[in-house]
Order: C-alpha cells, then structure tokens, then sequence
C-alpha cells in the first residue's frame, strides 16, 4: 500500500481514486479562490517558539468543546457530499471519530441520513442545519436530530445566498452523478469509487429526498440551492432554532467581531470564526486571520471555535494558541475518506494528533490546555 505520512498524501490518493466532479466539489473555493488560498497560505506566516529543555513527559491533548470531552480539540466538520467521495461516507467518517473520542458534524447536506447515521454509530453526534424556506421542513429536521441524540446542533449563517465554484458548474455537479458521456469515462478510471456505490443504496441526499415536499428535482444543487435557502434567514431566526433545539448550540459563520457580539449575545455556547472554507465570500481574510479579533471581542463570553485551511496538527496548535477552543476539519477527513474509506480517516486523524502532539512538545508545553499566545513569535 501507499505509505501515507500527511494529509497531502491522502488528498493525492483521493484525487486518484474519486471522481472528479466529487474531488473538485471538496477541492475548491469560490470565484478566483484567493481566500480559499489564504485560509491554508496564513497559518504558515505564524511561527512557533521553540523552547527546549522542558519535562516532556505525560503530554495530554484532552479538552472539551462545549462541555463534551473531546481526546483532541478537533471535530469533523460538516461536508456537503460526503458521502460521494466514498460509498456510505457519513456512517464511516462517524465510526472513525466516535472511535477516536472526537465529535462528527453530520450536514444538512449529507447522503447518510440522521436515523442512517445514529442507527450505524453508539456514541452522539452533532448536526449542522441550514435554514430553508420550507419552516415545517427545518422544524422536523431539528426534531429529528433531537430524537437520534444529536448533542450539539451546529446552525450555519453564511450560506443564504450560494458562492459560485466554478468547477462544479462546469463538472455539472449532482447526486447522483448524470450519467453523461464524460462523466461514465471518469469514473470508468475509478473502479473502487464504483464498486462501493453499487454495493449502497445511499446516493442522494439522504435527510431531504422523501422528507420535504417541495423538493422533488435533486439534479442540480447549485440551483436546488438557491430555490430553497433562505435569504430572509435572520438573527430571529436563531432565537426559534434555539428554543426549538434546547440543547448545545454553535454558530457557524462568523468572519466580523460586531456578528461576533450578536452571536454571543444569542445565547449560543460556541461560535466558529470561518469562511466556509473559502466557498463563499471570495476575497474576505482568512479564518486564521479573523480568529484573534473575535477572541478579543467576545472570547470571555462564548467558547470561540475555528475551520478553514488546516492541514496539520501544526495548524491546529497554532489556531488553538490564538484562542480557539476546537478545530474543525472538512478537506483533510475528506481526502482521508476518498483515498481509504474509514482507515483513511483514521489515518488523517493519527496525522494531525501525532503532529499536534509532537510540535506541542517542542513549544515546551505538556498539555493543551497550557497552550497560548505565548508560544507563537509576535
Ligand atoms: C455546502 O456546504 C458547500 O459548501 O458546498
């Protein structure tokens, strides 16, 4: 087997063996990409501050994102698709967190559905809710994830309004994939992809194809999007979700210290400084970048959380030093899943505790939650 020794190895495997229009969906940003660019370009600019001769024995990386013990401060973050970059993604990216005692974040946009994905798991996982303007549809998806024991709810802000990919218009990017010519010759060169999809009955949007009326046409998500998200989603809206949820919420979304504040002042337990991944606002700074403003603006009142262009342990550390309390990570599982299924998830998530452990060490710390400004060069 390829030996794997970091997450670029595993995103080369999966570039290999998903097809393209699934790789590309995860593997881009939007308009020009340079905010895409800058989430992961960023976190090199921050430098540590090596310190030697420090007891380096009995090192924990143990903490907690909202209440919740956590054997890392990183999640799985919420992936539209997931579960076409590998046949039954969501249950086998699940197993593989719950496993290694990190939370998994299923998407409003998952394959697996919620009763899917809580029937093949024994631990509880989080749930990630986009706002539509079906209010009877969202309504049952919260009560859903209520009755599978979903223990966070993670309400995502910025995506109102869709940021063009431009692969994915040009890749005509679906679920199912049409069977067009260039789209058979693709993934006629991805046999593995194949045969997994043929042995499920997973391949459409498992929490929305037979659960909302109005939908009935899955064939164009860029399209499908823009009919059913809601752009009159506002701060009032969070205050029903809330009430509605009762339980831990966490908003996702927030790139500005004043929505910080709003957020903070919601009665939200955690907020997530992103960019979606360079998806969205092409040009806004990198979630890196953001982080410290919004820990100074709000940091005493609300856990502050991260995702965006982490690659390694030693960007989780260096967003962790900055002040975030939990890391999400969407393309490093991704690729992990593409390439192996749940072993390369696995593997990504060996990677980054491995690298976060070890470069802990050689700032001089011997346990996260010691971790702060100071072991990074002003
Ligand atoms: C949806 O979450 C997307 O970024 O495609």
């Amino acid at each position: 087997m390829t030996l794997i020794t970091c997450i670029e190895d595993l995103r080369r495997l999966a570039k290999r063996r998903v097809p393209r229009m699934f790789y590309d969906y995860a593997d881009s940003g939007s308009w020009t990409e340079s905010t895409y660019r800058a989430n992961e370009a960023d976190f090199q600019k921050l430098k540590f501050r090596q310190r030697v001769a420090v007891d380096l024995n009995n090192r924990s990386l143990r903490t907690t994102m909202v209440g919740q013990e956590v054997a890392m401060p990183v999640a799985l973050a919420p992936t539209g698709l997931t579960g076409m970059q590998h046949a039954d993604g969501e249950i086998l990216a699940a197993r593989a967190a719950e496993k290694f005692g990190i939370p998994f974040t299923l998407s409003t946009m998952s394959i697996c559905s919620i009763e899917d994905v809580a029937a093949h798991t024994t631990k509880p996982f989080w749930f990630q809710l986009y706002v539509m303007k079906d209010r009877d549809f969202i309504n049952r998806l919260i009560d859903r994830a209520k009755a599978a024991n979903c223990s966070a709810l993670v309400l995502t802000l910025d995506l109102q309004v869709l940021g063009q990919r431009h692969k994915d218009l040009r890749n005509g990017l679906s679920a199912p994939p049409r069977l067009t010519l260039a789209n058979m010759l693709n993934m006629a060169t991805r046999p593995r992809w194949c045969a997994g999809m043929l042995g499920t009955s997973r391949r459409q949007f498992g929490n929305i194809v037979g659960h909302a009326q109005s939908v009935s046409d899955m064939s164009s998500l860029s399209s499908w999007t823009s009919q059913q998200f809601d752009p009159s989603l506002s701060w009032n809206d969070v205050e029903w979700i809330k009430n509605r949820w009762g339980g831990k919420l966490i908003i996702k979304g927030i790139m500005d210290a004043e929505d910080a504040r709003l957020a903070a002042s919601s009665g939200a337990d955690a907020l997530i400084v992103s960019n979606h991944g360079g998806r969205q606002l092409d040009g806004a700074p990198s979630s890196i970048a953001a982080l410290p403003g919004i820990v100074d603006a709000v940091g005493q009142q609300i856990e502050v959380h991260m995702d965006g262009g982490v690659r390694s342990g030693q960007d989780v550390l260096r967003a962790v030093a900055l002040g975030a309390r939990g890391v999400y990570i969407g393309r490093p599982f991704l690729y992990g899943l593409g390439a192996l299924g749940e072993a390369g998830v696995t593997r990504c998530l060996d990677i980054i505790r491995n690298e976060l452990d070890i470069s802990m060490a050689f700032c001089g710390k011997r346990d996260i939650q010691q971790v702060s400004r100071e072991i990074l060069l002003p």
